[in-house]
Parts: structure tokens; C-alpha cells; sequence
């Protein structure tokens, strides 16, 4: 054995019995588990051990890997999800195909940072509805929130749901799919139907480079654009940089800038761990489908739930759920459980004290969907390593409550 085998085998033999796969059932119902095994450490260590740390070849791989997984051309990989949605949107602008002052349709029920890049970028958030069936945006909230100006939509497949995005087609589609990894829509990969999707791979999500994010597209210009948004607006990852190159002889071609750029890379730690938890992510999400399905079922008639809609497949984020009765009190006998909850992401973010700094937001459709969400909605975790038994402990903690 080399010396980076018996490494390998002191990390296999430490990490034994990581509940990678399998969660002890009386441990609860934690919101997140850790999510990683000994090869992930493996890797990482291989990366650190390599002194080849920053953006490189694993981190390359992994976008050709996931990109591939999401049926399209391109990958461009960068530190966390929301750093995903703001690149997207950035490079529609720097591309010209979204003027500043344009406005993007924004589900009001979503993470703050799907909403924060759109004004950061110069554009204009206009908040719309979320389907109560589905929690994803309203293509009649949609429809009646539109003006002259409105150019795009932000189509966040919320906790795994995909969004309806049939009503969209005259729009540029961004999608955020930054929770729902795997999920379907209409027989393709979330993230591959518009124009490009955002993933984050951050710890709690179907997987994890730790902190880290990715944007798919089949747009090679795009693609390129991204890939200088991301490191200082640099020529040097550009598929065209050589025609870069030669357009711009006055410039050092090793510091030729060519985009308004950010520094948003992860590193090749990152890139080690997205290339062990992709091989991981057909078996995991099968078994958070089969949860959503099984305690869909099993609470329907409790609470409000969220079953997966036709002609797509639910990734099984997190199990969303509306009550009919008091929320707080609901969240308390679930802890009481050991049931962990939240609310539903930020709930209406046009009611987050935050929604007064984002520049132009506007919300000027009813947000009633949003509103109960925002009064009566919460999550719970879902987990690969979840079972029967969590949809059980769920389903008796419910029915009790609903008893006293
Ligand atoms: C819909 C959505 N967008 C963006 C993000 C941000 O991702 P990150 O935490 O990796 O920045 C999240 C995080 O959960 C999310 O759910």
C-alpha cells in the first residue's frame, strides 16, 4: 500500500459508520444531516495534498459532470447558489439580452437571494403570487403582473416542486433551481428548460460541495460570459479567448480583462466533493421522492400538503405544509417531537423588512397564496437517509396535535 492509500484506509476506517446512508431513526427528525462519507474526505485530501487547491481540473470535471446529469452543454461552477443566480442574471445583462430597468417576474415566496441579484443587477423585481397547488410562481398571478417592460421570469422550483413554466414562452425563462436537483419537467432536467438554471450544493441541500453552487446552460456565448463574470471578468477560462486575444494586441494576454467581473470560484475541494456526491444523487433521490410521496399521503388529511404535479418529478427538498390552525402551536408539538421546523424559505418576502432596500421591487398583483404561506406555512426536513419511520413520527405528532 502507497502512502496515499493507507491514508485513504485510515479516513475509511475513521469515517465507518458515518450515517452517510442511513440515519439512526431515534435520532429525531433534523432539519439537515451531514451529508458526506470517507470519499469526499478522500478526495478533499487528495486536492489538499496536491497543493492544487484553487479552481482546476476536479472542479472542471464536476461541471462537465453535472452538466451532463441536467441533459445540457455547459457547467460553470461557483461558490454557493446564490452567487449561481446572481452570475445568471449578470451575464443577461452584460450579454444585452436584458436592458437595466427591464423587469423579471419574482415568485413572492422564495429564498432572498433568488430576489436580491434581479436589483443588484439594475433590474426590476416585480413579485407575483405562488400557485396553491404547487408553492411555485402563478402563471395568472404571472399574467395579470405584467407590463410593457417585462422581459423575463425568475422560475424558482421551490423545495424540490417544479415550476410551471408552460405560460412563459414569450419570456427570457431563468430557473432557479437551486433546491431541487434532479427534479423533472415535462421529461427534462429542471435547469436545462430556460435559458439556464442556478443549483446550489450548499450542506443541506440533495448535495454538497459545502458551500457551493453551479449555473447549467446549452448557450455557449452564455457559457463564456459566466465563465469571465466569475473570475474577474477574465479572458483566460473563455472558449473564444484566442479571439480575444488577437482583437486586443495593446493588452498583456495573461491580464486581459473582457467582463464588468466578480471572483465568485470555489475551489477544487469543492470540486472533489461535487464529483463523489453526484454518483451519490440517483440513489438519494429516490428515496426523498419516495418520502414526499409516502408522507404526502400519509398527512393529507391533517394539513394542506404539496403532492408532486402532472407530467413532472418532485426532488424532494424539504416537506413543505400549510395548517388549518394555529402555526406556532403546530411548530411546537412537532419540536416537542424532535421535528425540526422552518418556515417556508422567507415566506412573502415582500413582507421581509429587507424587501424596503431592494431597489424597484414592486409587488403590484395580490399576493394571497404568499400571505398564507407567510401566516401559516412551515417545513420540515426531508433526507435521503430518511424513512417510514420519520413519515410515521410525522403523521402521529400531527394527529395529536390536532387532538388537544
Ligand atoms: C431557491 C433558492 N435560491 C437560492 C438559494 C441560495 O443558495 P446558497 O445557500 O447556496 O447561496 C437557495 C438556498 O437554499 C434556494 O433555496
Amino acid at each position: 500500500m502507497d502512502r496515499r492509500e493507507q491514508i485513504a484506509a485510515l479516513v475509511r476506517e475513521e469515517m465507518a459508520g458515518h450515517p452517510v446512508e442511513a440515519a439512526d431513526a431515534e435520532a429525531g427528525h433534523p432539519l439537515v444531516l451531514s451529508p458526506y462519507g470517507a470519499e469526499e474526505v478522500i478526495g478533499a485530501l487528495d486536492a489538499l495534498l496536491s497543493t492544487r487547491v484553487t479552481m482546476g481540473e476536479r472542479v472542471r470535471a464536476f461541471e462537465g459532470e453535472w452538466a451532463r446529469y441536467c441533459g445540457v452543454g455547459h457547467g460553470v461552477m461557483v461558490n454557493s447558489g446564490s452567487s449561481a443566480v446572481l452570475l445568471m442574471l449578470a451575464a443577461m445583462v452584460e450579454l444585452g439580452r436584458l436592458q437595466p430597468g427591464d423587469e423579471v417576474l419574482c415568485p413572492a415566496v422564495t429564498w432572498s437571494t433568488s430576489l436580491f441579484p434581479i436589483a443588484q443587477c439594475g433590474l426590476v423585481p416585480v413579485m407575483v403570487d405562488v400557485d396553491p397547488r404547487t408553492l411555485c410562481i402563478s402563471p395568472e398571478s404571472a399574467r395579470a403582473a405584467r407590463g410593457p417592460r417585462t422581459r423575463a421570469v425568475l422560475a424558482v422550483h421551490l423545495l424540490g416542486q417544479p415550476a410551471d413554466m408552460a405560460a412563459f414562452d414569450d419570456l427570457l425563462v431563468l430557473e432557479d433551481a437551486c433546491g431541487a436537483h434532479g427534479a423533472m419537467y415535462q421529461g427534462r432536467r429542471v435547469g436545462s428548460v430556460g435559458v439556464a438554471g442556478s443549483f446550489s450544493f450548499f450542506f443541506s441541500h440533495h448535495i454538497s460541495t459545502i458551500e457551493g453552487g453551479m449555473i447549467v446552460t446549452d448557450d455557449p456565448a452564455l457559457a463564456d460570459t459566466l465563465r469571465s463574470l466569475r473570475a474577474h471578468g477574465w479572458v483566460r477560462e473563455r472558449a473564444d479567448r484566442a479571439e480575444w486575444v488577437a482583437r486586443c494586441p495593446e493588452v498583456d494576454a495573461r491580464f486581459l480583462f473582457v467582463s464588468s467581473g466578480y471572483n465568485l470560484r470555489p475551489t477544487e475541494i469543492a470540486g472533489a466533493f461535487g464529483l463523489v456526491q453526484a454518483k451519490r444523487l440517483p440513489a438519494w433521490l429516490a428515496r426523498r421522492r419516495a418520502n414526499h410521496a409516502a408522507w404526502c399521503a400519509e398527512v393529507s388529511s391533517l394539513v394542506q400538503v404539496f403532492p408532486e404535479a402532472a407530467d413532472t418529478q418532485h426532488a424532494g427538498f424539504a416537506f413543505p405544509m400549510i395548517t388549518h390552525g394555529d402555526r406556532a402551536s403546530l411548530m411546537a408539538a412537532l419540536e416537542e417531537a424532535g421535528i425540526e421546523t422552518r418556515p417556508i424559505s422567507g415566506s412573502n418576502l415582500v413582507r421581509q423588512p429587507a424587501f424596503e432596500r431592494v431597489v424597484g421591487a414592486r409587488a403590484p398583483v395580490p399576493l394571497p397564496t404568499a400571505d398564507r404561506v407567510h401566516t401559516h406555512g412551515l417545513f420540515v426536513g426531508n433526507h435521503h437517509a430518511f424513512g417510514p419511520v420519520h413519515g410515521e413520527r410525522l403523521r402521529s405528532t400531527i394527529e395529536r396535535w390536532s387532538r388537544a
